[in-house]
């Protein structure tokens, strides 16, 4: 009998364990469909919307603003070296260009004290320069992380 408590408490936690676990799994879904993206972007940028639309495949709650995006990103406070043809706020973070969602989600759950993400340019291949008309091409690119004094690191290496 002595034996048959400890392992049922063992059991016990190992299921608490896996309960744990199944709730962090859960979490960046969780987060991503909390918080609101907003993008501003040109009307006419096609790789807009199918960036727009990769991130509401993910989950993601879009809200969209077709008046450009140089001046939101000006206001954001993103330095025009890491630009491209749409800026994202969710969150407090910045979300410049073709980021992918998954790099996105992994932002807020680390919760990094930084200014946001940025894919400078369009590299073809990330999420919305990825159609047809590029036939399968995916070029090397990084997503940067923008720290709050204007400098970065590689946040994600896509090679
Ligand atoms: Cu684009
Ligand atoms: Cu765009």
């Amino acid at each position: 009998m002595a034996m048959v408590d400890p392992t049922s408490r063992a059991r016990r936690g190992v299921l608490a364990g896996a309960c744990g676990i199944a709730l962090l799994a859960a979490w960046p879904a969780f987060a991503s469909g909390q918080a609101r993206l907003q993008v501003w972007k040109s009307p006419t940028c096609g790789c807009c919307g199918d960036w727009i639309a990769h991130m509401r495949q993910a989950g993601f709650t879009v809200e969209v603003h077709d008046t450009g995006n140089a001046a939101a990103r000006a206001r954001l406070g993103l330095p025009a070296r890491y630009g491209s043809c749409h800026t994202a706020l969710i969150d407090g973070y910045v979300v410049e260009g073709h980021v992918p969602a998954d790099d996105v989600a992994r932002l807020l759950r680390e919760r990094p004290k930084a200014l946001g993400l940025a894919v400078p340019g369009m590299p073809i291949g990330s999420p919305g320069m990825d159609g047809p008309e590029y036939g399968g091409r995916k070029d090397p690119y990084d997503t940067l992380l923008v720290e709050l004094d204007g400098g970065h690191r590689v946040f994600a290496a896509h090679r």
